[in-house]
């Protein structure tokens, strides 16, 4: 799936992995073959609850193992993320911290995991989910907006770029991939970002997406020109096609994964695409199917579909 990727003129294709997965080494032989994987995303270790449990006690030990497992199979990571409303210790949900307080454990933050990974991100997720469906920001419900307002979103960039001047600084959402209220909402987030003097290179769209919704790539290219315009990169950065464990249709399945590697192929500036995992036996989806390897770490038709869209004109 890589070598496919890369022979399209992409960075990479890439999967998203777990100390789950690498603790069971059928699965991790999958996803070690930089072959199919160029490029590896933490699912969960990299987060703010992860890296920094207790206020200025940092952990890395899980996220290592998998950034020295990559690196040592040639693969690239894109680092997964630093500001999001969801998976915050409850020491920073509970603090009650004012707006001072709350921006400097955000820089504190970023400066200490960017740091430890100078040098290893090829991409950060800096800011991660900050809008609502309708593309206004998340307010009540984000621990950041609450206390700071839309600045920690310029704030994080900053501190991103400052730590790492090399990695590609993403924001990055979920029904974002075809035009609409929410990606409006990010190409504001953009200029706001840039507006503040803060450096931002790539819109990271998630695309967890159903079976049989997907439709035509034409209206995921129009959209992605939509963010490029502005002058970043783009990438699909968590892509997976659930279909129902009751009337599961993988054949469909493999065509809406096709669409997606087209859409991506069309546009020069969509750098590589990331499935958030790659077998069925590992997806944060229960009973819903949504990759490429079914539960026996067998390949499914999609594997195929996604190959040949690759390569295809
Ligand atoms: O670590 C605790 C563990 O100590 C505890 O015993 C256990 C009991 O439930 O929970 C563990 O935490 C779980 C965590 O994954 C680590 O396994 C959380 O309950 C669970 O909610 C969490 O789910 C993750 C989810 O993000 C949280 O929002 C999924 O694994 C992860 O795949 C998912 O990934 C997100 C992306 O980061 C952002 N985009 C959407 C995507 C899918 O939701």
């Amino acid at each position: 799936l890589n070598a496919r990727a890369q022979a399209a003129g992409k960075k990479y294709f890439g999967t998203e992995i777990s100390t789950t997965v690498m603790a069971d080494s059928s699965a991790n032989n999958i996803a070690k073959n930089s072959q199919d994987f160029g490029q590896v995303t933490c699912e969960n270790e990299m987060k703010f609850d992860a890296t920094e449990p207790s206020r200025g006690v940092f952990s890395y030990t899980n996220a290592d193992k998998i950034v020295a497992q990559a690196q040592a199979s040639g693969q690239i990571m894109r680092c997964h993320a630093l500001v999001w409303h969801s998976q915050v210790p409850t020491w920073l949900k509970n603090g009650g911290f004012d707006n001072a307080t709350m921006i400097s454990i955000m820089k504190n933050h970023i400066a200490n995991v960017v740091g430890h990974y100078k040098g290893k991100c090829y991409a950060w997720d800096v800011v991660n989910e900050a809008l609502n469906e309708d593309g206004s920001y998340r307010t009540t419900d984000s621990v950041w907006y609450s206390a700071i307002g839309p600045a920690y979103i310029p704030i994080a960039f900053a501190a991103a770029a400052a730590a790492d001047p090399a990695a590609k600084l993403y924001y990055n959402d979920y029904n974002i991939e075809k035009s609409g209220s929410k990606a409006t909402g990010v190409q504001n987030l953009v200029k706001l970002v840039k507006s503040y003097g803060a450096p931002i290179h790539g819109v990271g769209m998630q695309a967890h997406l159903t079976t049989g919704q997907v439709g035509a790539a034409s209206q995921y290219v129009s959209n992605m020109q939509a963010y490029v315009n502005l002058g970043v990169e783009v990438a699909y950065t968590e892509l997976d096609i659930q279909t129902p464990s009751s009337s599961p249709n993988f054949a469909q399945q493999a065509t809406d994964f096709a669409t997606m590697v087209s859409a991506c192929k069309q546009v020069s500036a969509c750098v590589g695409i990331t499935t958030w995992g790659f077998t069925d036996k590992y997806t944060w989806i229960s009973n819903s199917y949504p990759l490429i390897w079914d539960t026996s770490l067998q390949k499914k038709a999609a594997y195929n579909a996604i190959l040949n869209a690759w390569s295809g004109t």
